[in-house]
């Protein structure tokens, strides 16, 4: 006999259940052939130095069906930081069987990962910001250096409603970071119609969503939120929110720059 006072399941997010009207799913459908058309117009004119940065969050497993139902060549890749979270690499392997495809994976070089470790600790990101941002240097911006050498533009999952960083957003701009082209086919979609998409084509999708995590990245620098919190509350949660960009998608301004080098240089001595 179950004499627990709690569900017997968990409390699901309700965000990730929309009300499927008639008027949400015109709207996903609008978009879906928005974004299919965008990501066709990318491929006419960037061939194979096209690729897209796959994370593995609600947004990119939706570009991930588009692309895929579309048939259309591009690569994709997953930068895995070693600290992702189980349920990460569990959607990963539903991913691939269910597109009977494999992501290029991009891992970051161990020899810098034991230094940083060594030198520092396993979880040094919860003691200071430069060191947090060192972590995110080598499990994630090196690796991204590589994922995008040699291509002309990539494709990411922002969405301008994800955060204030985000606002105004575009579909396409200049990457500051890399120079090259970075497209977002899914700047002006809305959290509902992600959730429209990924329920009506019944995408697989990352079990942390449930569970109230709508942004997910490395385990120990992400949690939950609570309701009415900013969608992305839940990542380096102990940061003050101007420090919340990991580096992949920085407005670098000559002012970052400069602190990013500060850091570099003071962890280097
Ligand atoms: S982050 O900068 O804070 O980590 P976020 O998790 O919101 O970014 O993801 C935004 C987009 O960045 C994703 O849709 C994806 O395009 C790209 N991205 C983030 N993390 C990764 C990753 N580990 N591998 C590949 N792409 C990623
Ligand atoms: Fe390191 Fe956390 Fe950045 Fe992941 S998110 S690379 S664990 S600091």
């Amino acid at each position: 006999m179950n004499t627990s006072p709690l569900p017997p399941l968990p409390v699901r997010n309700p965000a990730t259940r929309p009300a499927l009207t008639d008027a949400l799913r015109a709207a996903t459908a609008e978009k879906a052939t928005a974004a299919r058309d965008f990501l066709t117009e990318a491929v006419a004119e960037f061939g194979g130095a096209l690729t897209f940065a796959n994370s593995l969050g609600a947004e990119d497993v939706v570009l991930t069906d588009i692309i895929f139902a579309a048939r259309l060549p591009i690569d994709i890749f997953l930068l895995d930081t070693g600290r992702l979270p189980a349920e990460t690499y569990v959607l990963l392997a539903e991913l691939e069987a269910r597109y009977r495809t494999r992501l290029q994976l991009f891992f970051p070089d161990a020899g810098a990962v034991e230094n940083y470790v060594r030198a520092h600790g396993i979880n040094a990101f919860y003691d200071s910001v430069a060191l947090r941002r060192a972590c995110c240097r080598v499990r994630k911006l090196d690796p991204l250096q590589r994922a995008l050498a040699g291509r002309k533009a990539w494709i990411t999952g922002l969405r301008a409603a994800q955060s204030p960083t985000r606002d105004g957003l575009a579909r396409r701009e200049t990457d500051a970071g890399s120079g090259l082209v970075k497209l977002n086919p899914l700047a002006d979609w809305s959290e509902a119609e992600i959730w429209a998409h990924i329920r009506l084509r019944d995408v697989p999708f990352n079990a942390l969503h449930e569970r109230f995590y709508p942004s997910i990245g490395c385990a120990p620098c992400t949690r939950a939120i609570s309701l009415g919190e900013d969608l992305r509350a839940g990542r380096w949660w102990w940061e003050a929110p101007e420090n919340k960009e990991c580096g992949l998608h920085a407005k670098r301004t000559p002012a970052m720059t400069a602190a990013l080098k500060h850091d570099d240089d003071h962890l280097a001595t």
